[in-house]
């Protein structure tokens, strides 16, 4: 899988938290779906504003898995929907308001449960870009009392970069 190794970081961690039920904001076709581990993860939720995506999305036999679509800025989720991993993975950047959905997503998420984020990083250090990542790593790390991890990661073979962030965020009341 071309570039993976940011996904294998998400679900490393994943494995390591040992967090049963993902929810991926912006999941795209659900390639972290096919990179979770089916010992541990035993459900698992994917969103994303296009329905193209996600009807084209790739299940497993092995992972209980359901797509919804909606816009994750302007939508909200269906008040039930619980889970204790919320991954945003190359999806923030495109939030006009990043905080906002950070609050309204971590009601569905269990008071132990974790939040990642991953961003591709642009080359040139003072992209608009980058300013826009750093502000939704800000807006991440107001969640919570501090990180757990932080990896950057760069492919040797396109340069491509990514910073990873997982953080445990301050309970917040669910949805009711
Ligand atoms: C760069 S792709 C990343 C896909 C996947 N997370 C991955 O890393 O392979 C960004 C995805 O975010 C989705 N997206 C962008 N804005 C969104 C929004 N406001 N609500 C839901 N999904 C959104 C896009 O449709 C796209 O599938």
């Amino acid at each position: 899988m071309f570039e993976s190794a940011r996904l294998q970081i998400v679900a490393g961690w994943i494995r390591h938290y040992g967090r049963r039920r993902v929810l991926d904001i912006g999941c795209g076709q659900g390639q972290l779906l096919l990179t979770l581990d089916p010992l541990v993860v035993d459900d698992y939720v994917g969103v994303d504003a296009s329905r193209v995506a996600t009807e084209s999305a790739r299940r497993r036999p092995d992972i209980p898995a359901r797509f919804l679509v909606a816009d994750i800025q302007s939508e909200d989720l269906p008040a039930d929907l619980r889970t204790d991993c919320l991954c945003f993975v190359d999806v923030a950047y495109y939030l006009p308001l990043p905080a906002e959905v950070f609050a309204r997503t971590l009601r569905h998420l269990a008071s132990d449960g974790i939040l990642i984020v991953c961003q591709w990083i642009h080359p040139d250090a003072d992209a608009p870009h980058n300013h826009k990542a750093a502000a939704v790593f800000t807006a991440m790390e107001a969640t919570g009392n501090g990180l757990l991890d932080d990896v950057a990661l760069q492919s040797a073979m396109t340069g491509n970069t990514w910073r990873l962030k997982v953080i445990r965020p301050r309970a917040v009341p669910a949805c009711s």
